[in-house]
């Protein structure tokens, strides 16, 4: 949510414009959906008057590098939010040129493979990456795997700096009896299987009975919630994987339960959500038992969430027929039923308060999503640290190994939004910086034209024109078809320049 200060904007609308997200607009020109954000928006103000905000544009500043010195190269591995945006922060400056390496032969991370095929206005940052894309000493090596088939002391002796941008794209496991029964799944699996992730084209999802389960309720379990009970008819307009459209549109899932351990007061997901969520008119969105008046300490935003979430229905007294979502709370699960194949959770009541009505101790359900959050998963060559799931780090500088950055999910841990990852990229580049000023960064160490080394040292690794090439192939097959795209294709059989097959 923006709010602009009327009194200081001088309403060129050029921000309207230039938002990569169109998350601006004039509250006249909202969609009735949207309306509830103008209220929202009010009660924030009206909550913190004149509150001092921070500044927003930042000037970068402009490091000098010696006179006739070869350029200053950097290697960023993951070509998600925080590695795009760790190169538009280096590309900054001159005499910078970067190299983004990627794993996948498509750009973007969990852009393309998380976010949620239903939202495609957040999948539009990609205008903003193409921006960053574009831009004069930008290259990339995708399809290229940092670990294994190049190792990092590869990059360091050929880059006077490495960023390790790499995400956190495993599930944090949730050890329970019974989660091994097929059937149990994760969340991060069935968000990599509809967003088409080449990883996970062949995992299978059972859709044959009429309750899933989701453990968790964050965004990520929302965004599964919402994909289970849309109309295909409607996803079929999105990005989806075709797999994943064809399983849907088969699946006879009617009612999708999402289990909070604790009170609504600390559901996961955020208020934006929940705003979207209830504006949906073709399914019901259902508590599992009434919701109490908002704490003493709740501020306005969580006020606001609890109001919304008291005007649900209850399960029981919302009527029956179509699809829909129940949100219940104070309900950990304690094992997950079944002989051969998943049949249920049990569940106990961990309301603090006794008098606090829980939902049914026993769900029966054909499929179980945990969604518990995202984990990083180790970097080869570099120190991890296995209880938070990340790099330890100073300020972005990779501990014990100089030269070595992080970015991100891999730096911060899973939490936060695509935006987080600018301020996060600008705090590591800033470290970068103090380093080449400091002399502790020597320029290239490699000479030479960099486009002709990157196809001696990475042959099979494509370029930005080899993936502007799939992008428009893609987007046109879209077109054909009355949608944003079609991810037609897996990691294999994509070659420089060559015809894009599958
Ligand atoms: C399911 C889901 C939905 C989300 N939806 C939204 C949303 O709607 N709005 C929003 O603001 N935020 C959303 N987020 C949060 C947002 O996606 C993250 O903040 C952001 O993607 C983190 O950026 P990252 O670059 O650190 O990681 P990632 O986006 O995961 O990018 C990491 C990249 O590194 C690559 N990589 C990994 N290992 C290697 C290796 N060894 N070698 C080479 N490449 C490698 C990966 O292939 C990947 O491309 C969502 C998150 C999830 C999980
Ligand atoms: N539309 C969007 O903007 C969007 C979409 C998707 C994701 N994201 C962002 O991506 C990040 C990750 O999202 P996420 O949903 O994966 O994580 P999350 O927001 O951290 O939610 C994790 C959920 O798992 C629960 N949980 C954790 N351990 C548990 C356990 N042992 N037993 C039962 N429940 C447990 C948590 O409950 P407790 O709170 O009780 O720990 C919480 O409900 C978040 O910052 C999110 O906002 C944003």
């Amino acid at each position: 949510m923006l709010y602009i200060d009327p009194k200081t904007c001088v309403d060129c609308g050029a921000c309207v414009a230039a938002c990569p997200v169109g998350a601006i607009s004039k509250d006249s020109k909202l969609a009735a959906d949207q309306l509830p954000f103008v209220e929202i928006n009010r009660l924030f103000h009206e909550a913190h008057p004149g509150a001092s905000r921070p500044v927003q544009a930042i000037v970068p500043s402009l490091i000098k590098l010696a006179e006739g010195d070869t350029p200053l190269r950097v290697a960023i591995v993951g070509a998600g939010p925080a590695g795009m945006y760790a190169a538009d922060e280096l590309l900054k400056q001159d005499g910078v040129e970067v190299v983004v390496y990627d794993r996948l032969s498509t750009p973007y991370g969990l852009v393309r493979s998380g976010v949620a095929p239903d939202h495609q206005m957040t999948k539009g940052v990609d205008k903003l990456f193409r921006h960053i894309e574009d831009l004069p000493g930008f290259h990339y090596a995708l399809g290229v795997d940092v670990g294994e088939s190049v190792r990092h002391a590869d990059l360091a002796a050929r880059y006077s700096a490495v960023v390790y941008a790499t995400g956190a794209s495993e599930d944090r496991p949730l050890h329970l009896p019974g989660a091994n029964l097929p059937g149990v799944s994760s969340a991060t699996r069935f968000v990599a299987w509809y967003n088409g992730h080449p990883s996970y084209d062949n995992v299978d999802f059972d859709l044959s009975h009429r309750r899933v389960v989701i453990i968790g309720n964050g965004n990520v379990a929302l965004d599964a919630a919402r994909i289970l009970t849309t109309d295909p008819s409607e996803l079929a307009k999105s990005d989806i994987s075709d797999v994943a459209l064809t399983a849907l549109r088969q699946s006879r899932v009617e009612e999708v339960v999402l289990l909070g351990r604790r009170g609504p007061e600390h559901a996961a997901f955020t208020l934006p959500e929940l705003v979207g969520l209830m504006a949906r008119r073709d399914l019901q969105v259902v508590v599992a038992s009434e919701i109490p008046p908002a704490p003493e300490w709740a501020d306005v935003q969580l006020r606001h969430k609890l109001d919304l979430l008291r005007s649900l229905p209850t399960s029981e007294a919302a009527g029956k027929g179509g699809r829909r979502i129940v949100l219940q709370f104070w309900s950990s699960p304690t094992h997950l039923t079944g002989q051969d194949v998943v049949e249920g959770v049990n569940i106990r009541n961990s309301a603090t308060n006794p008098t606090v009505d829980d939902g049914p101790t026993h769900l029966s359900a054909g499929l179980v999503l945990t969604s518990v959050g995202y984990r990083g998963s180790l970097v080869r060559d570099l120190p991890f640290d296995h209880d938070k799931g990340s790099v330890p780090h100073q300020s972005g500088r990779v501990d014990g190994v100089p030269g070595t950055y992080v970015v991100g999910w891999i730096k911060r841990g899973p939490r936060g939004f695509i935006g987080t990852n600018k301020s996060c990229a600008r705090e590591t580049v800033n470290s970068l910086l103090e380093d080449v000023t400091s002399g502790a960064l020597n320029a290239a160490p490699a000479a030479g034209h960099l486009p002709t080394l990157l196809r001696r040292w990475h042959p099979d690794s494509l370029d930005l024109a080899a993936w502007r090439r799939i992008d428009e192939e893609e987007v046109a097959l879209g077109l054909l078809h009355g949608r944003p795209r079609v991810k037609k294709l897996s990691r294999v059989g994509f070659s420089r320049g060559s015809e894009v097959t599958r």
